[in-house]
């Protein structure tokens, strides 16, 4: 495997040369060491942390200090893997400078290598003001979960022209902005093809099929971890949540007859000063 620190001309080679980039979330350390470790391209610390790690409903709740509690302790565990650090919630939409203070704060404090932020055109000032100070940007459209009020729930979106055509002038205004890749959440397979093929910008896939140059998914998704909710659009390679489960009942049981622990769990001392205690 080839062990380079993956940057922005990594992905933009991979897009060039039609290989495909593989990035999955991580929220912490030990995560972050298996995730590198197995050779992925990108890390990314998204806001999907308030749903699958911190319990909630939505992504909206999530702070700047939790992001860059998590992704400090994803970039000590990372190693070649870059890593992305997504803008919580009104962290950029208020103003440019907010937004690049903010976006700074994730490289200066926590060690990240690129930010990510939700929309289009009405974020491309944001984008443009965070990549002239050197901080590069990947952008998401489509299902924007932080917008989830204002799409009114979890569909896929762009089915209808004018959403399309607003999805496609979004991906111009963000690549024209500077962003080097762009997330595209749940859009149709066609579109999705279509944007990737008119942008030099590296577009990433999470629902939106197979012509990307590259697909993300929630970590915790994939291993079955997140058992409250599954989108059509992942695959689950494992059942962990089962597996710990398991484990958790078996510990139990073996505590309640005694069996754990067992002697070789255990420690000993010299018989002599055993014998002075009594
Ligand atoms: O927050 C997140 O994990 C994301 C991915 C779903 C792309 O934005």
């Amino acid at each position: 495997m080839n062990k380079e620190k993956v940057t922005t001309a990594t992905i933009r080679k991979k897009k060039a040369e039609g290989t495909p980039i593989t990035m999955l979330t991580a929220y912490d350390f030990p995560m972050a060491k298996i995730v590198d470790e197995a050779g992925i391209d990108v890390i990314l610390v998204g806001d999907s942390l308030g749903n699958v790690v911190l319990g909630y409903d939505s992504t909206i709740p999530v702070t700047m200090d939790e992001m860059i509690h998590h992704v400090k302790a994803v970039c000590r565990g990372a190693g070649r893997a870059m890593v992305v650090a997504d803008m919580p919630f009104l962290s950029y939409q208020a103003s440019e400078e907010e937004a690049l203070r903010n976006a700074g704060r994730f490289l200066k404090e926590a060690g990240a290598q690129a930010v990510k932020l939700e929309g289009g055109q009405e974020v491309a000032n944001a984008v443009r003001k965070i990549v002239d100070a050197g901080i590069p940007v990947v952008g998401h459209l489509g299902l924007t979960p932080q917008s989830i009020h204002r799409l009114g729930g979890f569909k896929v979106q762009g089915k209808d022209e004018t959403v399309a055509k607003k999805m496609i002038a979004d991906a111009k205004a963000l690549e024209e902005a500077g962003a080097f890749a762009i997330v595209l959440e749940c859009v149709p397979v066609h579109l999705a093809k279509l944007i990737t093929g008119s942008l030099s910008a590296a577009v990433i896939s999470i629902g939106a099929g197979p012509y990307c140059d590259g697909q993300v998914l929630v970590i915790n998704d994939i291993l079955g971890l997140y058992p409250r909710f599954t989108p059509k659009f992942v695959k689950q390679y494992a059942n962990l949540h089962g597996q710990i489960a398991d484990a958790i009942k078996q510990y139990m049981e073996e505590v309640g007859a005694r069996s754990f622990p067992a002697p070789e769990h255990c420690f000993g001392m010299p018989d002599e000063v055993l014998a002075k205690l009594y």
